[in-house]
């Protein structure tokens, strides 16, 4: 079954409590905290303070995906305020591997991401070192942009490398993800969807997570 993470971008930040509890109720397994650092993308959003008092309110897996320039600094900050799977850019300016060992070496899962316009070739290599790999189907830096179908034909080849791999690797897919797009992503492989704006801006957080699950 797909893992639903709704990302906390498009909370009510003066409520998240309240948020992060409601879509527990609805069902969500994870979620996903968007770190943004207004250099590797051109927004700033939240940091390991805020991720270390989420991590006393919810026993979610605390999925933190790191839009900054330099990971390698901050993963031990977000290891220590809680994360449970913390997951770099391809696009960085730090060493892959050492990035991703380092997750490891702290207790966390480690994943790695890249951008639309980002070839597959450019991860092969730690494909598989890593426990989720996660394609942007948005250029990264907002929530409420909509879906590159451009991404399709790269979630199918990344979906047939991890076949290749004797451990399981989940497949993230994030951008853009509504109730139309979501079959067509799981039908390419991907395991895990993020979505910020579709549940946070509807009405019915049950509804819209199960529109997202049946899709
Ligand atoms: C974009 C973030 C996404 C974003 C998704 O840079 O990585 O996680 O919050 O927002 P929606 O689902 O609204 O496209
Ligand atoms: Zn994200």
């Amino acid at each position: 079954m797909v893992i639903i993470a709704p990302s906390i971008l498009s909370a009510d930040f003066t409520r998240l409590g309240e948020e992060i509890r409601a879509v527990e109720a609805a069902g969500a397994e994870w979620l996903h905290i968007d770190v943004m650092d207004g250099h590797f993308v051109p927004n700033i959003t939240i940091g390991p303070v805020v991720v270390a008092s989420i991590r006393k309110r919810t026993s979610l897996i605390l999925d933190c995906h790191l839009m900054i320039t330099d990971p390698l600094a901050y993963v031990e900050s977000f290891a220590e305020a809680g994360a449970d799977l913390i997951t770099i850019h391809a696009e960085s300016t730090s060493d892959m591997q050492q990035t991703i060992n380092k997750i490891h070496d702290l207790g966390c899962k480690a994943g790695v991401s890249i951008n639309p316009e980002t070839p597959i070739s450019a991860i092969d290599t730690i494909i598989p070192h890593v426990d989720l790999v996660l394609i942007m189907s948005v250029h990264p830096g907002f929530s409420g942009q909509k879906f590159i179908p451009d991404v399709i034909p790269k979630i199918e080849s990344i979906h047939r490398r991890l076949s290749s791999i004797p451990h399981h690797v989940d497949l993230q897919v994030d951008g853009g993800i509504n109730a139309e797009n979501a079959s067509l992503v799981t039908a390419h492989g991907a395991t895990v969807l993020v979505a910020a704006s579709y549940i946070f801006h509807s009405q019915d957080y049950i509804q819209a997570i199960r529109s997202l699950r049946s899709a």
